[in-house]
């Protein structure tokens, strides 16, 4: 089957990027990305290219080339479903938060609803394409919503996770280490498979589009996410050695990562991981583990959760019990509130904890990031229900200017390892603060040697004092 046009249920990080990237790739194809969310659909179609959704480098250059020409976003999901051969469900599963499996179960209620809507619609035979990450077994269960609700049209399930990583996802896209493509082994199923193979193959090479049975994966995304998740937790363990001990994070990830079996990525000792997967994913697959009876296994992956928890904790813990046992009235500066550099991104950012046990030591925190606009920090912070509305913005407030944001602070904590925190004139920002002027440095970017020579008292990941 050739395919003419694409349609993808869900606008977000993941759906948003990997369309405008097929669609640059596939003038051929029409491809159409819908959402419910209304404001979502209109920053995509904002003229201004700033304003788009999505922050990611380079996004913005593929977006002016395709959109238009053959990339569309709508919020008209009925005419997209019904036009399209091929169909991508990229719609957030985050974790339950009620009911059977409260805190660990992925809530697949978005992508029952999009299963019923693709059922109630499509008049003709289609393909739909698993991007959301799920737990095993998803694609049976759509396809039997499908299969039971439907107009009597024919669906082939395939899986195919997307493993961009944010503030990399164009080059990730790009170039990516692999795709994988899950489905069934039956002629159908198989030939949906190469449908979809087809269209990665005019830009990824063949022997990087992996094929396998929908379970797998399914499987392979959790367990990926799952493994670069316990490599931070593992170094992150090691960082408070390093610190008890007087070894240093960075020479030993250095050490380590020479090790070809080991290898240098994901490496990097930070104030904790953040991101809609990690967590997201580890959970899920504890609770995975726990049904089928493996607890040893559940116990095994949810200690890398526990492990980043305890990495915010003890980074709050360690600004509080360095000011002297109290930051209540003190101003405590942010720097990055974002999950990582490079993105608009903030779910489950290390960000959020840090200023949530601050704020409950009554500290006054003010914070820059350059992507992230303030509506969305205080957004985080109402959503953990702590505290009304009102006192969250008198509590925390947002600066566009990182040298007002510092002043008169009695310490600086460095949540995300934007470049640009490395090139301030940190003497400036050193003057203008109370003294002891105290850095925390939660991503280890920060010169310690140089801050120090300058007369910062710093704190800095993994390494000792
Ligand atoms: C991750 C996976 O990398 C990607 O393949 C999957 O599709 C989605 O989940 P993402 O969450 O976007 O991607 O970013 P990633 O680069 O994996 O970073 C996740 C978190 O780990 C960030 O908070 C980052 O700062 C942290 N991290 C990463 C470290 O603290 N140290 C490291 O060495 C690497
Ligand atoms: P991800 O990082 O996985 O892309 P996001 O939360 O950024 O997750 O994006 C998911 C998008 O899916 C959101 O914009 C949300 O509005 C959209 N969405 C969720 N359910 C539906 C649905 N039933 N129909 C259309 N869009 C949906």
């Amino acid at each position: 089957m050739k395919i003419k046009t694409i349609c993808c249920i869900g606008a977000g990080y993941v759906g948003g990027p990997t369309m405008a990237v097929i669609a640059q790739k596939c003038p051929h194809i029409k491809v159409t990305v819908v959402d419910v969310n209304a404001s979502r659909i209109a920053a995509w179609n904002d003229n201004d290219l700033n304003n788009l959704p999505v922050f990611e480098p380079g996004l913005d250059s593929i977006v002016k080339e395709a959109r238009g020409r053959n990339l569309f976003f709508s919020t008209n999901i009925d005419q997209a479903i019904e036009e399209a051969d091929m169909i991508f469900i990229s719609v957030n599963t985050p974790t339950k938060t009620y009911g059977k499996g409260k805190g660990m179960a992925a809530d697949l209620k978005y992508i029952e609803l999009c299963a019923r809507q693709i059922a109630k619609v499509a008049k003709q035979d289609k393909i739909v394409v698993e991007k959301s990450t799920l737990p095993v077994r998803t694609a049976s269960a759509i396809k039997n919503i499908l299969d039971n609700t439907g107009n009597g049209v024919q669906f082939q399930i395939l899986s195919n996770p997307e493993f961009l990583a944010e503030g990399t996802a164009v080059q990730d896209l790009l170039n990516p280490d692999r795709v994988l493509i899950g489905g069934d082994t039956t002629k159908e199923g198989q030939a949906a498979i190469q449908t979809l193979v087809d269209i990665y193959a005019n830009w990824v090479p063949k022997e990087r589009i992996l094929t396998t049975n929908v379970w797998s994966s399914e499987l392979s995304k959790l367990t990926a996410n799952a493994f670069l998740a316990q490599r931070v937790s593992s170094i992150n363990a090691m960082s408070e050695i390093c610190e008890k001990s007087g070894a240093d994070i960075d020479e030993v990830a250095r050490a380590i990562g020479m090790d070809s079996r080991i290898g240098p990525k994901f490496l990097k000792a930070s104030v904790g991981f953040g991101g809609s997967c990690f967590q997201k994913d580890i959970l899920n697959l504890v609770y995975i583990a726990k049904t089928y009876g493996l607890n040893e296994v559940a116990d095994y992956w949810e200690q890398v959760i526990l492990m980043n928890d305890h990495q915010k904790n003890r980074f709050s813990d360690n600004i509080v019990s360095t000011l002297y046992n109290t930051v209540s009235g003190k101003k405590i500066a942010f720097l990055g509130w974002a999950f990582k550099k490079d993105t608009n991104d903030t779910r489950e950012s290390p960000a959020i904890k840090v200023a949530y046990n601050l704020l409950n030591e009554q500290a006054n925190i003010a914070v820059y990031d350059p992507k992230v606009v303030a509506e969305r920090m205080y957004a985080d912070l109402d959503y953990l229900n702590t505290r009304t509305e009102a006192v969250n913005r008198s509590l925390l407030t947002v600066d566009t200017d990182p040298y007002l944001v510092t002043k008169d602070a009695h310490a600086i904590a460095v949540l995300t390892e934007w470049d640009e925190f490395k090139y301030y004139d940190w003497q400036r920002i050193y003057d203008s603060m109370h003294k002891p002027a105290f850095i925390f440095d939660g991503r280890g970017i920060l010169d310690k040697k140089a801050l120090e020579k300058i007369g910062f008292v710093c704190y800095t990941i993994g390494k000792g004092s």
